[in-house]
């Protein structure tokens, strides 16, 4: 989805919505892409520049089926975004796409990197991507 509306918030303190974002308040986000959109997407630089790291764009760049993984990176930023939507309501300064990064671990797997302002409300942020010719999911999984 291109929609920040759908976002998922859980608490384990018996808050529903998540508005007190004690330790151990869990947040969850999810976001599917159609891979397809960013076939011309990703042939814009202004939008490359806006949404993904120089490392990002590096890593997709180095594969195959490039689009994927582009794909799957912005749904990443999204599905992290939601899981985050309650510090962020509370961040002093606006969140864009480009501040919330997606680095590979050497096994491949996916890591978060996140903005000072941010940080602090997330101490741990687990994401896992997958994606088709047709299809890119991410969910991402805060603790803090
Ligand atoms: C790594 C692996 C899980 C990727 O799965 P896949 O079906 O080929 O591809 P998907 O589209 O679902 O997932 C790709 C994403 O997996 C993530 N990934 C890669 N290695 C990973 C790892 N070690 N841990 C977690 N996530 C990983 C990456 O984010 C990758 O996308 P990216 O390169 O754009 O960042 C798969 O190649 C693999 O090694 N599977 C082994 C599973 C196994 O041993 N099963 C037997 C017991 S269940």
């Amino acid at each position: 989805m291109d929609t920040f509306h759908e976002s998922v918030g859980l608490s384990n303190q018996g808050n529903p919505k998540g508005v007190h974002l004690r330790t151990g308040t869990v947040g969850l986000g999810v976001d599917i892409e159609e891979v397809g959109r960013f076939k011309k997407l990703i042939r814009n630089k202004r939008f490359l520049d806006k949404v993904y790291t120089r490392q990002e764009v590096v890593y997709c760049n180095s594969k195959k089926n490039r689009v994927q993984h582009f794909a799957v990176r912005f749904a990443a930023k999204e599905a992290v975004w939601k899981a985050l939507s309650e510090a962020i309501r509370r961040s002093t300064s606006a969140i864009r796409h480009r501040d919330i990064g997606v680095k590979n671990a050497e096994s491949g797997k996916p890591e978060v990197t996140l903005p000072k302002s941010l940080a602090r409300w997330a101490k741990k942020v687990t994401i896992s991507l997958s994606h088709t010719r047709s299809y890119a999911v991410a969910v991402a999984l805060v603790r803090n």
